[in-house]
């Protein structure tokens, strides 16, 4: 049996600018197992084991499986079962979701299961945790700015060195222009969006018989679209969750996680209260070597590119024809190598460069 601690953890941006954790709650309502930085070292050491186990295994059921894996596939299947092949929006998502239903497969097969051993390696168990978050689950979650606003996260004067927010805002900005310019090129005004019957369709798919067929809550996602506007929102959060958003949360894992104690699968004994952790305790509490040994080779598995991965920016199917549409596509690829040499030139001053985000990093779909 693995252990989950609930836990609460208080951060704080410190005079170097660093974002440190202060106070970490183990069990909520136990005041006895408030843990901080001036108490027992190893009290301190043991609760942030415990709580990037949390962070570990939420991070691999929501954030990865939930938000990106499981969204792209949604689109996907409606992308394949309501629109022709000539129609522009097929021919903008095609490359960016047609993978996902695949992989998934596998996932479903592979990790998800109870009796997976993925699933057993983790505390937290994957089918229990993903429903009970898709009841709160909403469309924010996948847009970006407004996701990080939402949370507090969105300013940098606040919060400095949150390089994921830099870089992921950046690369929002670049797929929206790139949607923008696609979308005004077909659809001349808000009535050529609303008369458009596959696009309704596929809208109406997504909402009804993917976010919402099991309860009938939309979770925010419209089920027609009315506007320009509206269709450049739903084609970039698919696009983002599709490429880089995944990126983002998928090739680190064996970066973060290799080393158990950075952020341990699962732990073993029960939170422990003030001054009752020491050596023993902790190791006692760690997972053992094949439960390590597992959760070590699925994130290695999982942070491997595809020998003949297609990165974002980049077109293997020449599916637009038109001179004016080719010509959007190189700008956003062009838009994209300004963003890579931007990133590489803030990450020479980091003592640990942030890459996930570099789009030359980011597979135009997700496979693995
Ligand atoms: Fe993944």
């Amino acid at each position: 049996m693995f252990v989950c601690a609930d836990c609460i953890a208080i951060f704080y941006v410190n005079s170097s600018d660093q974002f440190v954790p202060i106070a970490i709650q183990l069990v909520p309502g136990d005041e006895e197992t408030v843990h901080t930085p001036s108490g027992n070292e190893y009290d301190w050491l043991l609760a942030r084991m415990y709580f990037r186990a949390s962070v570990r295994s939420t991070h691999e059921w929501i954030h990865h499986y939930l938000y990106t894996h499981a969204v792209s596939e949604t689109f996907a299947i409606a992308t394949f079962r309501n629109f022709s092949r000539n129609h522009p929006i097929y021919k903008l998502l095609r490359q960016h979701v047609r993978t996902a239903p695949a992989i998934n497969t596998d996932a479903r097969v592979l990790l998800v299961p109870h009796g997976s051993l993925a699933n057993m390696s983790n505390h937290l168990n994957a089918p229990s945790s993903v429903r009970k978050r898709y009841k709160t689950f909403n469309i924010h979650h996948l847009d970006i700015p407004a996701s990080l606003k939402m949370k507090g996260l969105d300013d940098p004067s606040l919060l400095p060195n949150f390089h994921y927010r830099d870089d992921a805002m950046e690369i929002w900005g670049a797929v929206r222009k790139y949607v923008t310019d696609v979308v005004m090129h077909y659809y001349t005004c808000d009535a050529d969006v609303v008369g458009d019957h596959e696009l309704q369709s596929w809208m109406y798919d997504v909402a009804h018989e993917g976010i919402g067929w099991q309860d009938g809550n939309l979770r925010g996602f419209p089920d027609k679209l009315t506007t320009r506007d509206e269709l450049i929102r739903m084609a970039t959060i698919v696009i983002f969750a599709s490429t880089a958003q995944h990126a983002a949360v998928n090739f680190g894992q064996m970066e973060t996680y290799r080393f158990i104690p950075n952020a341990p699968g699962s732990m073993i004994l029960p939170p422990h209260k003030r001054g009752e952790a020491d050596h023993k305790r902790m190791m006692e509490s760690l997972p053992g070597v094949v439960t390590s040994s597992i959760l070590i080779s699925f994130s290695y598995a999982l942070s491997e590119y595809a020998k003949d991965e297609v990165f974002l920016g980049d077109v293997p199917d020449r599916l637009f024809t038109e001179p004016d549409v080719i010509s959007i596509q190189q700008a956003f690829k062009q838009d994209l190598v300004r963003l890579q040499a931007k990133f590489e030139k803030r990450n020479e001053s980091l003592r640990y460069p942030y890459t996930y985000l570099l789009p030359n990093k980011i597979p135009i779909s997700i496979a693995i």
